[in-house]
Parts: structure tokens; sequence; C-alpha cells
């Protein structure tokens, strides 16, 4: 709800207050952000009391002596009237003066509205605080958007500049959202990572000078994801302030926090000014894309519930929001390039065979694309491998029962392509040749809309060439040689930015063009994992690691800021293809169910009692897929030691599915308790283990223990016992109230540590997991 109380600005969500006014010189300050507050009218309290400007500070003017920018609060920012921290805002006007001047103009609330050409957020009932600032002498606006997501407990905001004046103005800097806080030393979070290693946690303390997380690499990029958080020293998982923040954005982006001369901390966020140099015609606009901000004062899970639900509502769209996603086989890591019809479709029958009901057709199928050197660009199919085309396939795919979908990379081009035979000027700085190639491909310049209009048109043709219901959109590499013919020379600091809304128009035409088909959004993995592509897509291919410990990392990196919801995950084989490491099937697949569940290796060669626990496994999941997919998700234990747990709670508190995963054993480590979370205090839940077989072998030459005849450890005789004699996990069974659940929790079986063994021991080797069930009695 939004408030205006003469010169203050209120703007309140369920949980939280916002609150900034407008100053004697016409300049907006900040004066609160946090949890829920009623001022009753009164705000005198907190507004700063300053007689005497500090020494060395400069004030605003004589008027406003006791305006000294750099140790106010603020808004926005710019650069020239005595705040030397980094600014929100950064132009330089037709004369070139460099000195920005925006006072306050106007306000007017209104029902929020989407941005012109950039993705936002919506909702019913959404209302937008609109504010406007001006620079009289250069006629130049800047419209200041807050939107206030009650139930969420978020405001996004975003900034637009409108140019009333004459001449040319070039904006260097348009950033989204500025946060002065009154503190210093807050723990900034940030998502840091590579190609396989996405959203590895990062925090730091910042007691002074400035810390950027960015991406210049033209995506949101896997290096630094835009999503980040600032807390307090002692905020933990459950307890304590922290501010979480992300940009509906996919291009370079750019979030600063400064700590200034008074001991506070400016927060940044928005496009990268890196490279960035817009031209602004009198009668232009330009608009930033919108920024998310939220407060809880419990603790990072907090920030992740606010988020996972504002995400849920009010970025992801479509007719598949809400709608249960299906289990899919994709073909990549079962074959790669090397395919034909045939051996497909025996790929297809074995995954319809456990229970999987997607068949993904991934890299490989198209122009002469045998490796990854050619025919990116080429968007009609190889009927060496496929001669029946991709309708052939797909009548054969959807006659066994399961559904067909396609990968495709339609902004690339490689030069071994007809399409860059006919058309080098597609691609990304072509007139000057020679450019710095990622996996032998380069980027089509999205910038011009020809180029726009050809992958449109490529793509429908391929989404019309059968009965396909999904797609995987990739994208594989980072931008280099940035230029294109079709910006004169001093615009070309627009193209990353008109890249970007390039990409925002192809989407919206097709996705709007196809509303049944099921995006998936994937670059590398997680190389492009924003909230700028969820408003198309309502899912991503989080990693192309799948190794189920790195995973664990991952998973639990994305949470913070990202509902499981939209986070692919898939089983994949063992030695795993990025890692080598061998994991267990229910290992693999315990980790990977918390996402969106797939299959990704060749079942063809499985064995049959692999393909019966995948079996079971589909089918479990298929039970509990509601939960897992929309429910509410917990971290309840993150690397603690290399171990995790994790909970999901149905929205009805009736069923609740845990996560326990150890990474390596710890010697004589026997009791640990599953702390469950979320839970309604005054139910009763029953509370039970999700049972498999284990094989003896695990035991090594200590079956000789309790083996009438000596078995030679991988002997013939040891591996015939093997196949023969399977063990079950330990059975945890009880009944057990919510809040015993959600305050000691429960105290797991004895884990093997070499000192007896009973069918009651809980057998948990490096990589162990498990999954429990608790469901309302
Ligand atoms: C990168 C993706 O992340 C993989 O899943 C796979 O689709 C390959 N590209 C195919 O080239």
């Amino acid at each position: 709800m939004i408030v205006v109380d003469k010169s203050v600005f209120i703007l309140n969500t369920k949980n939280t207050t916002y609150v900034f006014h407008r100053m004697e010189n016409g300049y907006l300050e900040h004066l609160y952000y946090g949890d829920y507050v009623d001022f009753k009218g009164h705000y005198d309290a907190i507004i700063p009391k300053v007689e005497f400007p500090n020494g060395s500070l400069v004030v605003y003017s004589e008027e406003y002596g006791n305006i000294a920018l750099e140790t106010r609060a603020q808004e926005i920012s710019t650069r020239g009237k005595g705040d030397v921290r980094e600014p929100m805002v950064d132009v330089t006007f037709a004369d070139g003066n460099k000195t920005c001047d925006f006072v306050y103009q106007s306000y007017e609330i209104v029902a929020k509205t989407n941005l012109q050409d950039l993705p936002s957020a919506y909702g019913e009932e959404i209302e937008s605080l609109v504010i406007y600032m001006k620079d009289v002498r250069y006629g130049l606006i800047l419209a200041l958007t807050y939107s206030v997501f009650v139930e969420s407990n978020v405001i996004t905001r975003s900034s637009k500049l409108i140019h009333e004046g004459e001449g040319n103005i070039i904006v260097d800097r348009l950033l989204s959202m500025q946060l002065d806080l009154p503190k210093s030393s807050y723990t900034i979070t940030s998502f840091q990572g590579a190609w396989a290693r996405e959203m590895q946690k990062h925090t730091l303390t910042l007691d002074g000078g400035i810390f950027v997380n960015n991406s210049k690499a033209g995506i949101s990029s896997n290096r630094n994801n835009p999503f980040m958080m600032l807390s307090d020293a002692t905020t933990s998982e459950e307890y304590g302030a922290c501010y979480g923040s992300n940009l509906i954005y996919s291009g370079n982006h750019y979030e600063a926090v400064e700590v200034g001369s008074n001991k506070t901390t400016r927060f940044l966020s928005g496009m990268n000014p890196f490279g960035f140099s817009f031209t602004l015609m009198p009668g232009q606009t330009i608009e930033s894309p919108e920024a998310v901000l939220t407060f809880a004062s419990n603790g990072f899970r907090g920030v992740s519930a606010n988020m996972h639900q504002f995400v849920r509502n009010h970025i992801v769209r479509g007719v598949h929001q809400f709608k249960e996603r299906p289990i899919l086989i994709n073909s990549w890591e079962a074959s790669y390039f090397d395919f034909s019809e045939a051996s497909l479709f025996r790929l297809a029958r074995a995954a319809k065979g456990v229970g999987i009901e997607l068949f993904v057709l991934d890299d490989g199928w198209f122009g002469k694309r045998n490796d990854d050197t050619s025919s990116l660009g080429d968007w009609s199919v190889n009927t060496k491998k496929l001669p029946n085309g991709l309708k052939g396939l797909a009548e054969k795919i959807n006659r066994i029962g399961m559904d067909f979908g396609i990968w495709v990379e339609p902004e690339m081009i490689n030069a071994d392509s007809d399409c860059y035979r006919n058309h080098p000027e597609y691609a990304v700085n072509a007139t000057l040749g020679e450019q710095s190639l990622g996996r032998h491909q380069m980027i089509l310049d999205l910038t011009q809309l020809v180029v726009q209009d050809y992958v449109i048109e490529q793509i429908t043709g391929v989404i019309e060439s059968a009965n396909i219901t999904y797609v995987k959109w990739d994208m594989n590499r980072v931008f280099s040689d940035v230029f294109t013919a079709s910006l004169p020379p001093d615009r070309q600091g627009e193209f990353s930015h008109r890249y970007v809304l390039g990409l925002y128009r192809v989407l919206k035409v097709l996705t709007e063009r196809f509303p049944q088909v099921l995006f998936e959004s994937c670059s590398s993995g997680g190389n492009r994992f924003d909230l700028g592509m969820l408003c198309y897509m309502p899912q991503v291919w989080a990693s192309d690691n799948t190794d189920a410990t790195c995973r664990v990392a991952i998973q639990t990196g994305y949470s913070y800021g990202y509902p499981m919801s939209v986070v692919g995950a898939h089983v994949s084989a063992s030695p795993n293809h990025q890692t080598l490491r061998v994991t267990s099937l229910e290992t693999r697949f315990q980790v990977a169910c918390f996402g969106l569940l797939g299959y990704e290796c060749n079942l063809v060669d499985l064995s049959s009692e692999e393909l019966e626990l995948i079996t079971k496994q589909v089918a479990w999941y298929k039970k509990y897929r509601a939960v897992l997919q929309f429910g509410d998700y917990y971290r309840v234990m993150s690397n603690e030691a290399g171990r995790y747990q994790w909970m999901v709670v149905s929205k009805d508190k009736k069923t609740a599915i845990g996560l326990f995963f150890q990474t390596l054993v710890e010697a004589n480590y026997s009791y640990p308790t599953f702390q469950a979370t979320g839970l309604d205090d005054d139910r009763i839940y029953t509370f039970k283990n999700r049972r498999s077989e284990f094989n003896i072998k695990v035991f090594g030459d200590l079956i000789n223990s309790i083996s009438p005849v000596h078995l030679k450890q991988d002997s013939l005789a040891h591996n015939i016992v093997a196949k023969f004699m399977k063990k079950e996990y330990e059975k945890e069974e009880y009944i057990v109230s919510g809040s015993v659940l959600n305050n000691t929790g429960i105290q797991l079986k004895q884990a093997f540590v070499g000192t007896g063994y009973n069918d009651d021991m809980r057998m948990f080797q490096d990589f162990a997991s498990r999954l429990y069930i608790i469901e309302e009695v």
C-alpha cells in the first residue's frame, strides 16, 4: 500500500515499510527500509538533524547550507552537487556539462504497468508510485517508479529518462535502484562461479571502500549472478535483518555497494555502465530494467521466501506457471551428436518404460551438425540422421505416449553454415571479419531488426514442423568483438543493451505465438539464469554439471534467490561426465528431485536393476511432484562439514519432503538429527524414510564377518552373492508432532562407524543421501 503524507512517501508491504521524503531543496531523502512500522503521522523523529555541514563537504547551495548531499541518504544520486559516491544516474548534456540536478516536480499513484521494451513484474492490483524529477536547466525528466507487491514483501524500482530539452544527451549510466542504508559493515552475499560451478555463495563484510558484483559478458553470466543480499553481521538462516535484490535483466548488470565517508552504505543495482553510452535525442526516452528489492528480519530464509513467492507469482507467467512440469529424458549426455532416428527411438522407448513423459532431442539434429563446429543458423533437419524429419520422429514418440521437445540455439551462427555464407552481415561485428570465437561460434546481431525477424521465422518454422511441446533455448558463449554496423560510430555504446532489447522482442513474439510450448532457458547451464529470461521461460537448465555433490551446492546457491520450480535438474550417468565422480543412482535422483526432474543418460545401456530403480523413482516423484515443484522450500543445513538438509512443504502443510545429503563420511559421526521446518506445530505427522536397497559390496571384505564361507573381495563368488543379496536401508518410521519436528527434529538411526552392524543401522557413505517423507496423520 502506498501512502503519501505531505512530503513523506510510505510504501508498505505485509511485513515491511519503505519511507522517503522530499527535502527542502526538492531532493528525495531515504528515511527507512525494514520491518513494518506505523508512524501514526509522526515522521520528525527519523529525519536527520543537520545544522552545519561537517568539514570538507560541499553544500548543495547557499540557500540550503545544511544540505551536504554526500552525507544524506538519497533515493537517487547524480554527480556534480557534492555527492561524491557512486551515482545512480550519470549523463552528459549537449554542452558537455556532466552536472545533473534533478529536483522533485510531482507524483502520481497508478496501477502498475509493464515497461515498454523490457520484461517486468506483473500482478493484479499492484500499485505504483511514480515520482517525476526534473533538471530544469536542460529539460531532462527522471521518472522513478516504485511498485509495491504486498504479499511478497517486494518493492520493485525502475527509472526512466525523458528528454524534453534541446540537443542530444548522452546517458552514461541509468541504474534501476539505489538504497542508502544507515550504517556500514553489512555482510554482502553474492553468488559467483563459472561454467559447471554456478552460484557459489560468497560473503564479505564491507566496512570501507566499494564492492562490485557485475557482468561484462553481455549476458547476466555464471560469473556473478545479479541476485545479492546485504545483511547484518549476526544474521543467520533464520534470524536477523537481510535485504535481497535482483534485476529483471539478462545483459550486463552492475551491483555496487559503497561505504561512504560518513560510514553509511549505498547499494546500487542496474545495467552495467561499463561500455554503456546511450544517446537520447530530444523527445526520446530510455527506461531502466526493473530492480527487485525485499527485506526480511527472519534471516536469509525470510528473503528467500519473499523472492520465491515473488518469482512464482509475479515473474513466471503463462499456461505453465502453476502447471506440474513433465519428467523428461534429454538426449545430450545419452548420445551427444551421435544418434539416428532408430537410436533416439530406442532411448524414448526405454524412457517410456520407466514412466518418463517427455522426450527432448538436444543438439545435433540440424544442418550438418556432427560436432560443435558447424551448422548453427541452419535450422533445417539433418535428414541423414532423421530421414523422416522432426515430424516423423515426433509422431513415433507421440505414438508411444510421450511428448516431444527440441533443443535450439537461435542466437548463434557458425562460419560453416549456409546462413553465414548467405548473410555474413547477420553476425556481430560482421564488417570487421576475424572474431574471437566461443565454442567455434559467433553471435547473431540481434540489434538488427532483420536478424531478429530471421530468428523468429526460423524458430517458428522449427516449432511448426512437428508436434513440439517443449523447447530448450540454449546460448553457449559470452560476447566478444562487440560492434555493429547498424549503429553509427558514436553510438556503439548502445550495442549491449540493444542486443538484449532485440532478444526480448524475439522472445516475446515467439512465446506469444506458441503459448502452449514449455520453454526452458539454458546458457551452457546457468550462464543466463536471471529474472529477465524467467519472464519468458518458466524454467532454466541450472548447470551442465549434473554431479549430485556439485549440484547440492549449486541448487542451494540458486535457492537463496529463486524457487525450485524454475530449476532444471537431471539424473545423469555415473561416473559423472563433468567430474568422473561415482555416485549412487539414489543420491543422483534424491538431489535432482528437488528441482524439475529429468534424466540425461543412456537408459538403453542401463541394467534391468537400474531401470527398475528408476521406475520406482519416477513413480515416487509423480506422487510428490506437486509438493516438490511448488511447495515452500527451506534450507535447513547448508554445507556444514559438507552436510546439507533441505525441506519442501506443501502449501497446506499436510505433506513435506526432506533431504539429508552428506559429502564425505566423518569417522565416528553417528547421531545427526534431521531438523524439519515449516510444518504446523499443532498437527501430528508420520515421518518415514524413502527406502531402497543397497549392494552388499559396500562392505568390501568386511562381508566375511557375516559370511559363512570366505569371500575374496571382487571375486566371482563375491559378485554373485552381491547380485542376489541386497540389503534394505534402515527403517525410520515415527509418529511425531509438528512442534517436535520443527523444534527438536528427528534423532536418526545410528550411522555405521565400524563397531557393529545390523539392519537398524544407517549405511551412510561418501555422497550418501536420504529422503524423508512427512505426512499429516
Ligand atoms: C549446452 C547445454 O547446457 C547442454 O545441456 C547441451 O544442450 C549442449 N549445450 C548442447 O550443445
